[in-house]
């Protein structure tokens, strides 16, 4: 169920409860849901540009999480999870063949640090995960088992992890895909050495070795009304009538750009009626890439869609992204041609996605983040030589708001540097762009522009971009 935490954390946390207790006071919980809330969303947030999607989450009473590589929690990447996530689980840290390479010899490192970082930044943490086929170390997968032995072995494992970080977990994929496609369980080599029976052991493992954790059986191609989410149904339905202890049902959401199942709400919400609380807990939305602002505008609603039918049932817990920037997804890895799945660009730029998610937790732009397509850029080198060029960029509003401070981003092909500008501020990482308003342009009125130029150097070729964003919203250029 939602509700609040009451884990003492980083002194952000106490902040925020105690903001969160003055804006329930004057009526900030703006659902029929209980807000576990909303942190900073108190009127300097609500001023502010740009969202906070934690902020904005906890004051709807659900939580906003991303996968987490414990490596990266560092630099940009390390201040937008701060920042952004209310939750966190890392994406590979707390599997067993990362814990347990060998029997009887653990490595907590990636781990300790995932569960440090949430402790310091006010989050919670989604351990993932206890009991799942892939990602053992080969000492489980080629052993040779007999029920009494790999039960041992594997309530041990879950004792050891789950005994460890007690009381520090808030949820965890005690189980991890144990279906197939058909809704047959997966032979695993703990169904098949053990039987039906390992999925009530583990939970019951699970609940001994951290009584507070909410417990939960996750699995993915589960977030519409199938065969495999009726077969996960069943389980549960029965697992409850057994008394065995399960909290939650974590549907994973690695979708399709396109294919987001019309029955994701119902289903979400007949698993709630079984007595359960769910969370989706993967999230990601790949497409073909290079992606084209079309692609991003839907993938902006389906996000937006998403985040909605979780705030739209109870008992749903909170979303994860399963990673929050396209550096860090494991799309481009499995599915070749296949990626642009996350909120943010490669370059932690926010993407039309982010925005969709923030507007489902109830943002407003205020106009400053017009639809796609809304904007218009030109991009004109207007003089160039062997390593130097000045450019003239205008953007458009072609939208029906005004645009009230902007920041136009763009990503150079050929290794281009700025070197200097006028009439916006250029900042650059990488081959990542960002042009801000110079402040007296800052108003961009609808049907009219604003220009900016530059000098930049540049070596091998000066090939211009095509893709802008505006506050993080896909513009159109010629
Ligand atoms: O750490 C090694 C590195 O040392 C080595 O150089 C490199 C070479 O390939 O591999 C690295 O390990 C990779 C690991 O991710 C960390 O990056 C593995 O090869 C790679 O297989 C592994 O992929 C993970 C995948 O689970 C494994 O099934 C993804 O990062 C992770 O996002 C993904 O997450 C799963 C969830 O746990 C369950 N649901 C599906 C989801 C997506 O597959």
């Amino acid at each position: 169920m939602r509700g609040t935490s009451m884990k003492p954390q980083s002194l952000r946390r106490a902040a925020s409860v105690i903001l969160a207790a003055a804006s329930l006071l004057i009526g900030g919980a703006t659902s029929g849901h209980a807000a576990a809330g909303p942190g900073q969303a108190g009127p300097d947030r609500q001023a502010a540009a740009e969202p906070v999607l934690r902020d904005l989450a906890a004051a709807k009473g659900i939580y906003y999480g991303t996968a987490v590589t414990a490596s990266k929690l560092s630099g940009t990447y390390g201040a937008v999870v701060g920042e952004q996530f209310d939750s966190i689980t890392p994406g590979n840290e707390m599997k067993w063949g990362s814990v347990e390479p060998t029997r009887g010899t653990y490595n907590w490192s990636g781990a300790d640090a995932v569960v440090d970082y949430a402790e310091a930044h006010g989050q919670k943490v989604r351990g993932h995960t206890l009991v799942w086929h892939s990602q053992l170390p080969d000492w489980v997968s080629n052993g040779s088992w007999t029920a009494g032995t790999l039960r041992t072995v594997m309530t041990d494992h879950i004792a050891a992890e789950a005994g460890r970080y007690k009381g520090r977990i808030d949820h965890w994929d005690v189980v991890n895909e144990p279906f197939n496609e058909d809704g047959t369980r997966r032979q695993s080599v703990f169904q098949t050495a053990i039987g039906d029976s390992y999925i009530a052991e583990s939970l019951r493992a699970a609940r001994a070795a951290d009584p507070a954790a909410k417990l939960y059986v996750n699995d993915y191609n589960v977030e519409g009304v199938n065969a495999k989410s009726t077969a996960l149904y069943n389980l549960v339905k029965s697992l409850k009538e057994q008394g065995v202890p399960i909290d939650g049902v974590g549907l994973q959401a690695h979708l399709i750009l396109g294919q987001v199942p019309s029955t994701l709400q119902a289903n979400i919400q007949r698993f709630a009626d079984l007595g359960v609380d769910v969370a989706i807990t993967e999230l990601d939305i790949r497409m073909t890439t290079p992606p084209t602002s079309a692609q991003l505008t839907q993938q902006k609603a389906e996000y937006k869609a998403v985040t909605g039918a979780c705030l739209a049932v109870a008992r749903c817990e909170g979303v994860t992204v399963w990673g929050f920037t396209d550096s860090d997804s494991w799309i481009p890895d499995v599915f070749t041609g296949y990626g642009a799945a996350t909120p943010y660009d490669e370059n932690f730029r926010p993407k039309p996605a982010y925005y969709g998610i923030a507007e489902a937790l109830g943002w407003t732009d205020g106009g400053t983040n017009p639809p796609t397509g809304a904007c218009a850029v030109t991009y004109a080198v207007q003089s160039q030589w062997n390593t130097g060029f000045t450019a003239q960029v205008t953007v458009r509003n072609t939208s029906t708001t005004a645009v009230n401070g902007w920041k136009l981003a763009w990503s150079w092909p050929a290794g281009q540097r700025v070197t200097q500008a006028w009439n916006a501020t250029l900042t650059q990482s990488g081959a990542a762009v960002t042009a801000a308003d110079a402040g007296y342009n800052a108003a961009i009125a609808p049907g009219a522009s604003a220009t900016f130029g530059f000098n930049g150097s540049w070596s091998g070729g000066n090939t211009a971009p095509t893709a802008f964003t505006l506050n993080g919203t896909a513009c159109t250029s010629p």
